[in-house]
């Protein structure tokens, strides 16, 4: 066993892309310390700007001058949301309540990306959409006046539950929605931090109409999806590692719990709550992993670290099965396709399914070759993992797509494996 490191990973993505918007619409300065300086949350600063928000070049310590709930302006150029689909799903829900015309823009990846699931209800609410083609992006929005809905959503998809809450939040009108499983509730818990009346119980949530935000000062808690890599590197290479600061909300923590399952050493240390989130310390210990199965239920609390779950399981040699993740397909690559193709090119066992993956135990005990990664952050940083263990060899295409969720991820992952 080796020496414990201690990193401090970066602002969580989720939460700071709420910070930055729902500061837009405050009635005067907000400040936020921490936030994820990468480039899916500058895609929101730059969005914000062509509206007329007052937003710095991002840093440690960002003030973001509000106008209130009505304060942004139309934008004569498109807002180009970059590869963020957070940026142009929550930005959507912003625009359609606000009276003017605003048109989204992306990269080739976000273009591919399904936005009805936003159009829909956010249509139902009074919203007019039009796409160049299919339900990508390009797309137009005319916003106005909105009316209060009560939407099922099909997917349990946290941006779309948030595009709706922060149209019904800037058009003044009462909503509910409800999920087909829990997803992540930042939304929620910051709205709630800020004095707006949104309630929920599990899948079921409601906004009631408010006059103005509170102003406020938040620190945003590190990114558990960003520690995810460091843990899993941890307990496969068999070092200490301690996290502190992470947010530890339950709608994220569905791959620390799977680890667990697995026989991962994993403990929440000095506790406290921040801005509406709970945050510790998190340690891994060296443990022996085992296989586990991942079904639709559990999917949405680890969506984002389902590619890595799957080169953990590569590593360790060990079977893990994830059904009931069809939305993978959907994420800033194929996901499923992305996985199991570049875990089967480096010698991995991999089978692909409609929803999911399977991950067998393979003959060879080393990994290795080069990997595509579709310009897929979470693809890169999940084989950067598996090459980082002794006895792989693994090249990675674009090492510097990590810049959209995890500018520094290389140089952490580097200073676990020098501890
Ligand atoms: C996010 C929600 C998730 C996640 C994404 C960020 C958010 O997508 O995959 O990386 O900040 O709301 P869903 O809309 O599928 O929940």
């Amino acid at each position: 066993m080796k020496a414990r490191g201690t990193i401090r990973v970066p602002g969580d993505k989720s939460i700071s892309h709420r910070a930055l918007i729902l500061g837009a619409l405050a009635p005067s300065d907000c400040r936020i310390r921490g936030i994820l300086e990468s480039d899916d949350v500058r895609s929101t600063a730059t969005v914000l700007r062509a509206l007329g928000a007052v937003v710095p070049t991002l840093s440690d310590d960002v003030v973001v001058r509000g106008h209130g709930l009505s304060g942004l302006t139309r934008s004569h150029s498109p807002l180009q949301c970059g590869n963020s689909g957070t940026t142009a799903r929550l930005m959507a829900g912003v625009a359609a309540a606000s009276p003017f015309i605003s048109r989204f823009e992306g990269d080739s990846s976000l273009s591919r990306r399904p936005m009805a699931r936003v159009a829909e209800p956010l249509s139902a609410m009074g919203a007019k959409f039009e796409f160049d083609r299919g339900d990508g992006l390009p797309m137009t929005v005319h916003g106005g006046r909105l009316s209060g809905i009560a939407w099922d959503t099909r997917a349990a998809s946290a941006q779309t539950k948030s595009a709706i809450l922060l149209a019904a939040l800037v058009g003044g009108v009462h909503v509910s929605v409800r999920e087909s499983r829990r997803s992540r509730d930042h939304t929620e818990r910051l709205l709630r931090h800020l004095g707006v009346p949104v309630t929920s119980t599990d899948i079921r949530i409601q906004l009631s109409p408010v006059e103005s935000l509170d102003a406020f000062d938040v620190t945003i808690p590190g990114d558990p999806s960003s520690a995810a890599y460091l843990l899993a590197y941890a307990s496969l290479a068999r070092v200490v590692v301690a996290l502190p600061g992470v947010c530890v909300n339950p709608t994220r923590m569905g791959f620390i719990e799977a680890l667990r399952r697995m026989g991962a050493d994993i403990r929440y240390e000095d506790a406290a709550a921040n801005a509406g989130e709970d945050v510790a310390t998190i340690v891994s210990r060296p443990a022996r992993l085992g296989g586990i199965r991942i079904g639709e239920a559990e999917v949405p609390s680890l969506i984002d670290e389902l590619p890595l779950l799957a080169c953990v399981a590569a590593a360790a040699r060990v079977e893990v099965e994830v059904s009931g993740a069809a939305e993978l397909r959907v994420k800033e690559s194929d996901r499923i396709a992305a996985v199991v193709s570049n875990l089967r090119s480096v010698g991995a066992d991999a089978v692909e399914m409609p929803d999911g993956f399977r991950v067998s135990v393979s003959s060879s005990r080393t990994l290795s070759g080069r990997i595509a990664t579709r310009g897929d952050h979470r693809v890169a940083m999940a084989f950067g993992v598996l090459g980082a263990l002794p006895g792989n060899e693994i090249e990675i295409d674009d090492r510097d797509c990590v810049s959209v969720s995890y500018p520094g991820f290389w140089e952490d992952l580097d200073s676990l494996r020098k501890n």
